[in-house]
């Protein structure tokens, strides 16, 4: 058969250490997939003026699906992230981002027994991109529609049916006009879905997910909130550096860790490559190769055990002597 095609884009800043440790986990494997380099962001934008452009977007549309790690983003109205403009250019609607302890690592309340995923809507709400900048006022459209709510619902439905059939809808329809359509469409999803489910105001959300995540198991919600959850949620699980990510459409998939550019950290090596080793391994289940995902997931938690951690986890490992770490485990399971 033919072989799956990945773009590889390390981008900007830890993207570039974390990719490369992704990477070599992959390449343990040996599977037959082709890798397509790709180079994006603001480094390219530094350069040739230009972050991303149409030749770079047939060539993620050629792939199969995309392994990311972060760009830069600056707070410069001309700039356009470049992440959400291929969002939205293969129209990837869901951004699945799963929190889920690792062994041995507990987050800020010290809790281990908890596994939910956020299902965040991806192309809409406060994302819309329909916006004023003037001097002394700005405008921001918050668009959520019924086809984009119904999709989102739809996916965090069918997740919830093969995890434990309870969807938390997180929302501000107290405020928020859009959110009453957008928790009216997950309501009646839910339903015909069979799907079990209840609602939350995000605020009380926020309160309760660092109170008691346990309660959890599907939390889907739009654009910005699911943004803002997540780096949140990542606190549960004892570092933003181990938190992945996948966006999934009709037609592509992309995966990327939740965690940005870093550039607190870029350059230093020791940056944490867990989130993008695991979303790698999202891709792996993505493409079907169930039993190789596992065994990354198998691997990362003896990489921890052993004490081989970057400095976020307390360790003293680098970004690179975790990835190999990583993969040597990988390469002693498949040769034992
Ligand atoms: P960030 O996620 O890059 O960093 C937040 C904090 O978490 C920093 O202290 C950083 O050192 C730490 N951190 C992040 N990843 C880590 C890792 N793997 N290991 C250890 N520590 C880690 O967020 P930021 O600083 O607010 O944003 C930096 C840039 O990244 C901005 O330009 C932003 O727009 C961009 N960004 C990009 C993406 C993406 O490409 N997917 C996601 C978020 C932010
Ligand atoms: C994320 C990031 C992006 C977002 C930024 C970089 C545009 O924070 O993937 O969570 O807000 O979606
Ligand atoms: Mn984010």
């Amino acid at each position: 058969s033919e072989k799956m095609r990945v773009a590889v884009v390390e981008g900007d800043g830890i993207g570039r250490e974390v990719i490369p440790a992704a990477v070599e986990v992959l390449d343990a494997f040996g599977l037959p997939i082709e890798k397509v380099p790709l180079e994006l962001g603001y480094g390219k934008w530094e350069k040739c003026g230009v972050a991303i452009d149409d030749n770079d977007l047939d060539v993620l549309k050629s792939c199969d699906c995309v392994l990311f790690g972060a760009i830069t983003t600056p707070a410069d109205p001309n700039y356009k992230s470049v992440l959400l403009t291929i969002r939205k250019e293969l129209d990837m609607y869901a951004n699945i981002r799963p929190i889920k302890p690792l062994p041995g690592v507990t987050g800020v309340t010290g809790k281990s027994d908890f596994d939910f995923v956020i299902v965040r809507e991806n192309t809409e709400g406060m994302y819309s991109s329909i916006e004023e900048l003037h001097d002394d006022v700005a405008y921001t459209k918050r668009v959520v529609s019924r086809k984009g709510s119904e999709r989102i619902a739809k996916s965090a439905c069918r997740l919830a049916k093969e995890r434990r059939n309870d969807l938390t809808i997180v929302h501000k329809s107290n405020v928020l006009k859009s959110d009453t359509l957008f928790l009216n469409v997950c309501r009646e999803t839910a339903r015909s879905e069979g799907v079990e489910y209840s609602d939350m105001l995000v605020d009380a959300m926020a309160y309760s997910l660092m109170t008691y995540p346990e309660r959890y198991d599907v939390v889907v919600t739009t654009n910005l909130f699911g943004d803002i959850l997540s780096d949140m949620s990542a606190a549960l699980i004892g570092s933003l550096g181990l938190a992945p990510s996948a966006n999934i459409g009709d037609m592509y998939a992309f995966f990327e860790p939740v965690h940005g550019s870093g550039p607190d950290i870029a350059g230093k090596g020791i940056a944490n490559p867990i989130a993008a080793i695991l979303s790698m391994k999202m891709m792996l289940e993505w493409m079907g190769y169930q039993r190789e995902a596992e065994l990354v997931e198998e691997a990362v938690g003896k990489s921890i055990l052993e004490k081989i951690t970057t400095p976020d986890l307390g360790g003293t490992a680098s970004t690179l002597e975790v990835g190999r770490a990583i993969a040597d485990y990988v390469r002693n399971m498949l040769d034992g």
